[in-house]
């Protein structure tokens, strides 16, 4: 009997990810996911730094597939309750974080050389411990997979008003990336966090919309834009790690 043996990679071209675009006009994140997990299964996983966004977008993915994937980026510098928040998450839906941690000896001979706040200095030095702690790992795990999921929002900054709900990242080897809630308001993502008891990460009820690594994350003043405690020292046109780079990634925007 012939036995039929799924390859190790189906990733979505262009125009598939442009007929699902079509498909999910204006669907509601659940229907964005499910489409997801039924055509990606176990090749999908979601990004996590434990934001309410994340932590949303975990619990609707386990809803539907109670085996979900879930990765975080371990940049070595994020702050305790993150790390809380994980294992909150951990606990509650069983799940494994597949947590990534950076190279070893780029990290060492950085701080060997410039020291622990070399970030603070030049936007080159940033995007250098950001490309060592962040993105590096990311393209590690991106290379094994055929689709992630992130809890991006157009809201969260002007580099990611364009941001369709599901696209291809030319960035990371072509595979398919999913925003779900990228259409949803601070509001909307508070309401369901609440009716659903969604873990919340604990800065955000601290005065930080916004989260990274705690060197470089501050709380935000009354009436300073969401992402104005990141990396509060740059323009808000330089406010991305490359994690999400603005205009790097194909396929027209979704009404999703
Ligand atoms: S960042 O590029 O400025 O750091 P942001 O904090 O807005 O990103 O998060 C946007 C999305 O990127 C998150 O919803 C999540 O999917 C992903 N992400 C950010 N940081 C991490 C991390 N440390 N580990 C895994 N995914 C992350
Ligand atoms: Fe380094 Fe700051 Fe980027 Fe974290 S957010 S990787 S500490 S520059």
């Amino acid at each position: 009997m012939m036995r039929y043996i799924r390859p190790t990679f189906m990733k979505a071209d262009r125009s598939e990810i442009d007929a699902a675009v079509a498909q999910l006009a204006g669907a509601d994140p659940a229907a964005v996911l499910t489409w997801a997990l039924h055509r990606f299964g176990r090749q999908l996983a979601v990004a996590s730094s434990f934001s309410l966004e994340d932590c949303v977008v975990i619990h609707m993915a386990h809803a539907i597939a109670p085996d979900i994937r879930v990765f975080a980026l371990d940049t070595g510098r994020l702050p305790e309750e993150t790390y809380q928040t994980a294992d909150r998450v951990r606990d509650k839906y069983g799940i494994a974080i597949e947590w990534q941690f950076p190279e070893r000896q780029p990290v060492e001979t950085l701080i060997r050389t410039k020291g622990l706040f070399s970030f603070m200095e030049s936007l080159e030095n940033r995007h250098e411990c950001c490309g060592l702690r962040k993105v590096a790992p990311l393209g590690r795990v991106l290379g094994a997979l055929e689709a992630w999921v992130t809890g991006l929002r157009r809201d969260q900054a002007v580099t990611r008003t364009d941001t369709p709900a599901v696209e291809l990242d030319d960035g990371h080897g072509g595979i398919a990336k999913v925003n779900p809630i990228i259409a949803w308001s601070e509001t909307e993502l508070r309401a369901y966090a609440d009716s659903h008891k969604v873990p919340v990460h604990p800065l955000h009820n601290r005065g930080y919309p916004s989260i990274g690594c705690s060197p470089c994350t501050r709380a935000t003043k009354p009436g300073e834009h969401p992402r104005a405690g990141r990396w509060w020292w740059e323009n808000p046109e330089s406010k991305e790690c490359g994690l999400h780079p603005a205009g790097a990634t194909g396929g027209p925007p979704s009404q999703g």
